[in-house]
C-alpha cells in the first residue's frame, strides 16, 4: 500500500487544451515560469536546453510532443500518417542521446500509432495518442511510488544519505527516483541527512535536489562537488543513491557526468552505491556501458554560470553523463523490488518475468 505523498515542487508538465505547459528548470529555484510547447519543435527545444530534464520527464514531454506532431494527420492515408509521424518521433528522439527512456516514450507511442492506423482508425490517431501519452506520465507516478516504498528501508534512522544531481520529483512526473526512497523514508517517520552534490556544470544539484528536498522538510546539506570524498572520510555517509538514464544488459550505469567519482569514492569507503530507476530506464539491447553514447555539451555551460563568464578563454571538455561499471554498483532500486548482482544473471531473469526489452 502507498502512502500519501504530496509533491514538494510545481508539476514539472501540465497537458491541458492540446497543449503542453512545461516547467522551464534552467529558471529554478528563483523564477517559476512555464514554457508553452503547441508544436514538436517547441518540445525538442525544452529538452535540448534542459527546461525539462531527468530521464523519466523527457520521455513523458516527448509523448506529448508526439501528440502534437500528430495533429492535421487524420486526412493522411494511415501509411503517409505513419511515416509523417516516424519523422517527428526521430526528430524528437534527435533532442538528447542518452537517456533511453526517450527513445522508449516515443516507441511506445509509435508502436500505438502503429495498430490504431493499421485498424484503419487513423482519424482519431492524434486522440489515441493523447491517451497514451497521459497513460505514460500516470504510469510514472505511479513507478516513483513504488520506487520509493522498495528504496525506503535502505534509508535507516539518523543516516546519512549522499545523492548527486536531480533524481527527484523535478525529474519525474512523480516524486522522483533516488528521491523517491527519500521521501518516503521521511513520511515513515525517520529523520536523516540528504547531502546533495551540487552537480556542475548545470548545478542540478544545487538550484533542484537542494531546493525540492528543504521544500519538503528534508534536513539537506549542499556539497561542491568535490566534497564527497570528505564528507565520506568523515563517516557522515551511510548509503548513496542516485538516479540513472540508461542501464545497459550487464548492469552498466549511464547518469549524470560526476556519478561515476561518487561511485568509486563509495567503494573506497565500504559505502553500499545504490541505483534508483524505472523499468523503462533498462535497455537491454546495449549489452555494457561501452554502447551507451554520452552527450557531449556546449563550452558555455563550463566557461560561465548563470551567464556570469568564470574561466579563461579556452577549451572545453564537457561531457554531460559518465559511466559507473556495475561492479560499482550495490543494487538496483526498481519498481518492483532491488535488483542484485550478479547484473548479466539477474537483469536478463527480470527482463525475461517483465519483457522489457519489447
Ligand atoms: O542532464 P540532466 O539534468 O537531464 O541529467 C539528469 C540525470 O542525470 C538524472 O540523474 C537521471 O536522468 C535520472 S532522473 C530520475
Amino acid at each position: 500500500m502507498h502512502s500519501d505523498i504530496d509533491l514538494p515542487v510545481p508539476a514539472v508538465m501540465i497537458w491541458s487544451d492540446d497543449q503542453l505547459s512545461i516547467l522551464d528548470q534552467t529558471r529554478l529555484p528563483q523564477e517559476t515560469v512555464y514554457r508553452q510547447a503547441q508544436t514538436p519543435e517547441v518540445v525538442w527545444q525544452a529538452i535540448k536546453d534542459l527546461a525539462v530534464r531527468g530521464a523519466p520527464a523527457i520521455g513523458i514531454a516527448a509523448a506529448y510532443g508526439l501528440c502534437l506532431g500528430a495533429r492535421g494527420l487524420e486526412q493522411k492515408s494511415a501509411e503517409d500518417a505513419l511515416a509523417a509521424l516516424r519523422q517527428v518521433a526521430d526528430y524528437l528522439n534527435s533532442a538528447r542521446p542518452t537517456a533511453v527512456n526517450l527513445a522508449w516514450a516515443l516507441n511506445r507511442q509509435m508502436s500505438v500509432a502503429r495498430e490504431h492506423c493499421q485498424s484503419g482508425l487513423q482519424a482519431s490517431l492524434y486522440q489515441r495518442l493523447c491517451e497514451e501519452a497521459i497513460a505514460i506520465h500516470r504510469q510514472d507516478i505511479a513507478l516513483c511510488r513504488s520506487i520509493g516504498m522498495h528504496g525506503a528501508p535502505l534509508i535507516a534512522e539518523g543516516a546519512g544519505v549522499l545523492t548527486h544531481c536531480n533524481a527527484g520529483a523535478l525529474a519525474t512526473g512523480g516524486i522522483g527516483t533516488a528521491t523517491a526512497a527519500m521521501y518516503e523514508a521521511q513520511c515513515q517517520g525517520r529523520q536523516f541527512t540528504v547531502y546533495a552534490d551540487e552537480t556542475r556544470p548545470l548545478l542540478q544539484g544545487g538550484r533542484l535536489t537542494a531546493w525540492e528536498l528543504s521544500r519538503a522538510g528534508i534536513d539537506v546539506r549542499l556539497l561542491c562537488d568535490n566534497m564527497a570524498a570528505s564528507v565520506m572520510a568523515a563517516g557522515k555517509i551511510d548509503v548513496v543513491i542516485v538516479g540513472t538514464d540508461r542501464v545497459a544488459a550487464n548492469g552498466d550505469v549511464a547518469n549524470k557526468i560526476g556519478t561515476l567519482g561518487v561511485a568509486i569514492l563509495a567503494k573506497h569507503y565500504g559505502i553500499p552505491f545504490y541505483v534508483a530507476c524505472p523499468y523503462s530506464t533498462f535497455d537491454m539491447q546495449t549489452p555494457s556501458g561501452a554502447g551507451i553514447e554520452i552527450e557531449q555539451r556546449g563550452a558555455e555551460e563550463v566557461l560561465a554560470i548563470g551567464g556570469r563568464r568564470i574561466a579563461a578563454d579556452v577549451e572545453v571538455c564537457n561531457p554531460a553523463f559518465d559511466v559507473t561499471p556495475s561492479a560499482l554498483v550495490s543494487g538496483f532500486i526498481t519498481e518492483q523490488g532491488i535488483i542484485y548482482p550478479p547484473f548479466e544473471e539477474s537483469l536478463s531473469q527480470w527482463d525475461n518475468d517483465n519483457g522489457a526489452s519489447d
